[in-house]
C-alpha cells in the first residue's frame, strides 16, 4: 500500500464546567487553532514505527550536581512526551488491531503536535482520535465521525481509568460543544480571540520515582480521584457546588448567545472559584489567574484537569482578556508561563490524502 494518509485535530480548552461534567453537570468547550496530526504511511518492514516531533513543552528541570561521568538527566520533554503519547498510540492501535482486525504490515506513523502535553488542552484525546482517523483511513474501515469519536473515547477511557466525551468530542467534531450527562450536544457560538498560559515543571523527585512518575503521566485520572474523595466527604456542600456550576454553564451559553463578554468573564471568575473549592487550583495557576484578573482581564479561570501542587503545578489557565493584551500577556510571561494566543471553534478532523 503506497499511500499517504494524514489525520489532523484540533487542541481543546474547557470554557466551563470540567469536572462536574464528570457527575453528569453541564460544561461547554471549545476547539482552538492548535493542531496535532499524525501523517501514516507504509514501510518495508512489518510492525508499527512510531516518530513524534516537535511538542510543546515547558519546565524543564536538570540535575546539574550528579557525580562525574553520570550523564542521566531527567528533563521534562524525555519523561513526558515520549511516555505519555506513546500510551495512547499504542492502545489506539491494539484497539483497532481488536475491533476492526485492521493489518500488521509496515506502517509508519508520524505525529507532529502544536499541543503542549499535561496542560489539559486535551493532548491525550486529540492524540487518539487522530491515530484512529487515519489508521482507519489507511486500511480502509469504513465508519462516519461518531464512530471515531466512540473509537478515541473507548481507547482514553482504557489508558486513564475514566473520561467524559467532551476532549474526544472537541478534537472530532471542532466547533464549540456541550455535555451534560454523557450526552454531547455541538453549539454554533461566535469565535472568541484568549489567551492560554501553561505553567509548572515536573519535580525531579517525581522523574526519578517509577510510580509518581506513572501517576504524573495518568494526571488527570489522579486529580479526578482526588475529586471524588473531596466529594465523598463533602456530600452535600458538593452538591451545591455541582448545581451552581451546572447554572453557570447554562448562564454562559445565554451570555456567548448575546455576546455579553463582561458578563462571560465574570462568569469564567465565578467558575473559577468553584474549581479552587474542590482542590484542583495549584498555587501557580492560582496566581496567573490572580494576576490576569488584577490587570484588566473580563475573565479568568484553571482549564481542564487543572492540577495539583505535589505534582509540580502544571496545568493552564484561559482568560478572556479586555484590554490592553500585550501588557498581560509580558506579565504572564514573565510569571513563566507558555503564552498562546487562542482563536476559538477550529475545524475538527481534517483528513488529507496524497500530499
Ligand atoms: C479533562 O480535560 C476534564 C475533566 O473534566 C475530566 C473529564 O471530563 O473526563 C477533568
Amino acid at each position: 500500500m503506497a499511500k499517504k494518509i494524514r489525520a489532523s485535530v484540533p487542541a481543546k480548552v474547557i470554557l466551563f464546567g470540567e469536572h462536574f461534567v464528570v457527575y453528569g453537570k453541564r460544561a461547554l468547550a471549545t476547539a482552538i487553532n492548535r493542531r496535532l496530526a499524525v501523517a501514516v504511511s507504509s514501510r518495508e518492514k512489518a510492525g508499527y514505527h512510531v516518530k513524534i516531533e516537535n511538542i510543546p513543552t515547558f519546565g524543564i528541570e536538570l540535575d546539574l550536581d550528579r557525580k562525574k561521568g553520570d550523564k542521566k538527566a531527567y528533563p521534562y520533554t524525555d519523561f513526558g512526551t515520549a511516555t505519555k503519547a506513546i500510551a495512547y498510540v499504542r492502545e489506539s492501535i491494539e484497539y483497532l488491531e481488536q475491533t476492526y482486525g485492521i493489518g500488521s504490515e509496515g506502517v509508519e506513523l508520524e505525529i507532529k503536535s502544536a499541543i503542549p502535553l499535561s496542560a489539559g488542552l486535551g493532548s491525550s484525546a486529540a492524540t487518539c482520535v487522530a491515530t484512529i482517523a487515519a489508521l482507519k483511513e489507511y486500511f480502509g474501515v469504513s465508519g462516519d465521525l461518531d464512530a471515531i469519536r466512540d473509537d478515541a473515547h473507548s481507547v482514553e477511557k482504557k489508558v486513564q481509568g475514566a473520561a467524559s466525551p467532551v476532549d474526544t468530542a472537541i478534537s472530532t467534531y471542532g466547533g464549540y460543544v456541550s455535555v451534560e450527562n454523557g450526552k454531547v450536544t455541538r453549539l454554533h457560538l461566535a469565535e472568541l480571540d484568549l489567551i492560554v498560559g501553561c505553567v509548572g515543571s515536573i519535580p525531579l523527585s517525581i522523574c526519578q520515582d517509577t510510580k509518581k512518575a506513572s501517576e504524573m503521566r495518568l494526571k488527570t485520572k489522579k486529580i479526578v480521584a482526588e475529586v471524588k474523595t473531596r466529594k465523598e466527604t463533602f456530600t452535600r456542600i458538593f452538591d451545591s457546588i455541582l448545581n451552581a456550576s451546572d447554572e453557570i454553564t447554562v448562564q454562559a451559553i445565554r451570555a456567548m448567545e448575546h455576546t455579553d463578554f463582561v458578563k462571560l468573564g465574570a462568569l469564567m471568575n465565578i467558575n473559577h472559584g468553584l474549581l479552587d473549592a474542590i482542590g484542583v487550583v495549584p498555587r501557580r495557576l492560582s496566581e496567573l489567574v490572580k494576576m490576569s484578573q488584577e490587570l484588566g482581564a473580563l475573565g479568568a479561570k484553571v482549564t481542564g484537569a487543572g492540577g495539583l501542587d505535589e505534582l509540580g503545578g502544571v496545568g493552564s489557565v484561559v482568560v478572556l482578556p479586555g484590554e490592553p493584551v500585550e501588557r498581560l500577556k509580558t506579565a504572564m510571561e514573565i510569571a513563566g508561563a507558555l503564552v498562546m494566543d487562542v482563536k476559538t471553534g477550529d475545524a475538527g478532523l481534517r483528513i488529507e490524502t496524497g500530499f
